[in-house]
């Protein structure tokens, strides 16, 4: 993909030297605190299921799935850079890591989110996921969770 500004941009594999920009991404953009360990864990755990959205030297996006069963995915972290949002990219990423999941023959995808993350709530319907139940105090905020699903077609 070609941008405007003549940037190249594309979704790729999570590599080491992301780590910094990640864990700032992930903490300027999500409400609860991700440290550089788990960040890198998460990434050593499944490397096919997290990727990177980089644009230009930058990284404007991720993903970190995780395998939630046999057949199921979860996505476990999503954000996009405040300055590249409604841009696809979020769309980009989960488009991706559905491939990829389809490939390994798995049927669906979950994740949970904050019940007042209106807009990544409207994301995610867009994307064809639904809220399939609430759990109570899911966050370190003692805010509630929805769990949303899809199946992988
Ligand atoms: N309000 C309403 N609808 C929205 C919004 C919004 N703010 N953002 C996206 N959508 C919907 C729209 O239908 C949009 O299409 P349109 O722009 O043509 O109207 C469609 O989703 C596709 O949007 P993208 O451009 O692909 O999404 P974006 O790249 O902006 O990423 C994301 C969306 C990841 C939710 C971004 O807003 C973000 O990083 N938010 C902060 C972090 C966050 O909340 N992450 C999810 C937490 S839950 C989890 O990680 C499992």
């Amino acid at each position: 993909m070609q941008t405007g500004k003549g940037d190249i941009a594309f979704v790729r594999k999570f590599q080491d030297s992301d780590l910094d920009e990640v864990v700032n991404l992930a903490n300027s953009s999500l409400t609860e605190y991700y440290g550089i360990d788990l960040i890198y864990d998460l990434a050593r755990q499944w490397p096919d299921g997290f990727l990177v959205y980089q644009f230009g030297n930058r990284v404007a996006g991720f993903l970190a799935g995780s395998k939630y069963s046999t057949n199921e995915a979860r996505i476990l972290l999503l954000a996009v850079n405040r300055s590249y949002r409604r841009m696809g990219i979020g769309s980009t990423l989960v488009e991706d890591f559905t491939r990829i999941c389809s490939h390994l023959g798995m049927m669906s995808m979950r994740l949970e989110v904050r019940v007042d993350n209106i807009e990544a709530i409207d994301f995610y319907k867009n994307l064809k996921f639904v809220i399939i139940s609430t759990m109570k105090s899911y966050y370190s905020d003692s805010s509630d969770a929805h769990i949303m699903w899809r199946l992988i077609s």
